[in-house]
């Protein structure tokens, strides 16, 4: 989609990070920005400074676990806006590592967060996208969690996997209908990932904060550490709508060596186990 002026944005997971950094590049674009997420004072506060960018900017509460809260969601953006062209399922929770001390309510968080907002958010918009015929583009925020196994048995990553997989089929069965797919594969970026627990519904039970002497409690440590420092949210934005505008269908934020070696790694696995079935 080469030009975003005068279209509509729809970013959930708006309030905070890359969601917000999203919106705002959105607003600076010309584009109408429908904000949503299930954070009420964020979105607020949001809302209320990307208005100083844009005139057009509005907020929806929704929670992105569950279908109904999307489709209220994308009817609000259509009342507000009409036509909506870019959807972002951008919101996502970080939780849960280890092996056997990841409990059942923690998965069920974030893989209804991580990866059903992205079943959710094609479901309420696809349709609506395809019957204005404009065209349109999709960015599902998946990780480099999604692309290596760097943090072991965890429910992130398998969601993550999921996200980038969906996103690949997607984006050959839109490319006919003029919809644009993009994948969004961040490294670390500074944003509030590692306080996740925040937002975390009752439904799925308490967060627990792991022992900071447990190898779990170390990488959480490690992470939030990481985040604090790393890649400003505004330049993963300005790569996703130069993504838009040339319809790419991967984003990577991040290409240092050690990045690049675990990708070539895991290939370099399936590719010779794929050998090995062919010598058998
Ligand atoms: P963040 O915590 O700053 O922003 C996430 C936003 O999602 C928050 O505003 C939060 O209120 C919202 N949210 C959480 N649960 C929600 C729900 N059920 N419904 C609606 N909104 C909900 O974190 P960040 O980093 O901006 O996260 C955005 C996306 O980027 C996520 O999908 C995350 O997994 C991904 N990501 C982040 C990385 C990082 O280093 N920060 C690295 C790779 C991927």
């Amino acid at each position: 989609m080469r030009e975003l002026a005068g279209k509509t944005a729809f970013v959930t997971g708006g309030a905070s990070g890359i969601g917000f950094a999203l919106g705002r590049a959105f607003a600076a674009a010309g584009m109408k920005v429908m904000l949503a997420d299930i954070e009420a004072d964020a979105l607020a506060a949001a809302v209320k400074t990307l208005r100083d960018v844009a005139p057009d900017v509005r907020g929806v509460a929704c929670d992105v676990a569950d279908a109904d809260s999307v489709e209220r969601a994308a009817e609000a953006a259509g009342e507000a806006f009409g036509k909506v062209h870019v959807v972002c399922n951008n919101a996502g929770v970080g939780g849960g590592s280890g092996i056997d001390d990841i409990s059942v309510d923690t998965w069920r968080w974030v893989i209804d967060v991580n990866l059903m907002r992205v079943v959710h958010g094609i479901r309420s918009f696809l349709p609506r996208i395809r019957s204005h015929g404009e065209g349109g583009h999709i960015v599902n925020t998946a990780s480099m969690a999604g692309m290596n196994s760097g943090m072991g048995f965890s429910p992130y990553s398998a969601s993550k996997f999921a996200v980038v997989n969906m996103s690949e089929g997607l984006a050959t069965r839109l490319k006919p209908l003029g919809i644009g797919v993009t994948v969004l594969c961040p490294g670390w970026v500074r944003s509030r990932i590692s306080e996740s627990g925040r937002n975390r519904p009752e439904r799925y039970g308490p967060t627990r904060t792991p022992d900071p002497a447990s190898r779990a409690g170390g990488l959480a440590a490690q992470i939030a550490e990481l985040v604090r420092s790393e890649l400003d949210p505004a330049d993963v934005a300005a790569q996703v709508l130069t993504a838009i505008r040339e319809d790419e269908l991967y984003v990577f934020t991040h290409h240092g060596a050690n990045w690049r070696a675990e990708l070539e790694e895991r290939f370099a696995a399936i590719l010779a186990a794929m050998d090995k079935a062919a010598d058998r």
